[in-house]
């Protein structure tokens, strides 16, 4: 069984980014042949700093090495290292209908937001499946807001088959656990456009000020609370053992609890989840030359399945040898 998926440096990673990709990445990683890369292609369509994109890139390396990704067992690659992945889109783009890439939400959600769509914005589902395909994944693991674009990549293998033949393996549709969303310091959707994240490896004083300046209710403090609707309660929940989770319910339905304990309690729970991850990328991160290592033999190996199935596809649609 091979497991795919991608990730993309656009940007300091975050707590939600954690919960609802990066950790099921990892926990994943040796239940098959797993496939991971850094989406640098797929960065582009929103990232234009040519220095912010080698710096991220190497940072979502450190990251995820550092939260548990094993080289040894996955092979972690960047996307930019694969040029075989462009090559392929090309040929999945001639036989994608463009009224499959306008259904596409991701793709309308932006352009609701005043986003000017270009090409590689409305093509991004076609490259996406060529990352897929290339491998030929089985199982995808993706959160919630990545599914239609699996779905997408099903529906171009398929009619990549049916025009051609069998060539394209179809990937399993696998969502990932899911999570729930995870929320920012001000209770939306925690993402990096928000500017309401709190990063992986924010520590110390920074990591305090950011959690302390999680947005409460001004409510009395003997008052009851419902937990279910207060942003520290939302977050201290993915990172406290059930009993203790529990416990933190009752105590904010009873009421007398200041928030800042349960602020202070979250940064203590932070520190614990990811105290000997920050150590480990401090290390890392005196060693670039390892962290640049893993990625070009992560490419080589990736290359060598993503050039067998691009003959395949060459030669599927009549690009082999000359009669
Ligand atoms: P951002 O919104 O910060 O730009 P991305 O869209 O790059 O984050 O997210 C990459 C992946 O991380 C998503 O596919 C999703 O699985 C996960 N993710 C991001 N934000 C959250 C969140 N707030 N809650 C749960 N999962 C999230
Ligand atoms: N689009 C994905 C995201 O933003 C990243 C990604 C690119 C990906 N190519 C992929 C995920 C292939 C899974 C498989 O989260």
């Amino acid at each position: 069984m091979r497991i795919l998926s991608g990730i993309q440096p656009s940007g300091k990673l975050h707590l939600g980014n954690y919960l609802g990709a990066i950790k099921q990445h990892i926990e994943l990683q040796d239940k098959g042949e797993s496939f991971y890369f850094i989406a640098d292609y797929h960065a582009l369509t929103s990232l234009r700093d040519k220095d912010a994109l080698r710096e991220n890139s190497f940072d979502v390396a450190l990251d995820y090495l550092s939260l548990g990704l094993d080289p040894k067992v996955a092979t972690f690659y960047r996307q930019s290292d694969l040029p075989q992945v462009t090559e392929l889109a090309w040929f999945l783009s001639t036989v994608t209908p463009m009224g499959l890439l306008e259904r596409c939400h991701s793709y309308k959600d932006k352009v609701a937001k005043g986003i000017a769509p270009d090409h590689g914005l409305f093509a991004y589902p076609v490259l996406m499946a060529a990352d897929i395909l290339i491998v030929d994944a089985d199982i995808v693991p993706v959160g919630k807001d990545q599914k239609q674009h699996v779905e997408v990549t099903r529906d171009i293998a398929q009619r990549f088959n049916f025009i051609f033949g069998e060539t394209l393996k179809v990937p399993e549709d696998r969502i990932m656990e899911d999570a729930g969303v995870v929320p920012g310091i001000d209770g939306q959707k925690m993402s990096k456009s928000y500017g309401n994240s709190i990063d992986i490896f924010l520590e110390g004083k920074e990591l305090k000020d950011r959690v302390m300046s999680i947005v409460t209710d001004s409510a009395p403090v003997e008052e009851p609370k419902d937990p279910d609707t207060n942003n520290v309660y939302n977050l201290l929940k993915f990172f406290v053992p059930p009993d203790e989770n529990e416990e933190w319910r009752q105590r904010f339905v009873k009421g007398g609890l200041k928030y800042v304990e349960a602020k202070k309690r979250l940064i203590a729970a932070l520190d614990e989840t990811f105290g000997a991850a920050r150590e480990k990328r401090k290390e890392l991160k005196s060693r670039p030359d390892f962290v640049r290592d893993v990625l070009r033999e992560g490419a080589k190996k990736a290359g060598e399945t993503a050039t067998i199935t691009l003959e395949r596809v060459r030669e599927a649609v009549g690009l082999g040898k000359l009669p």
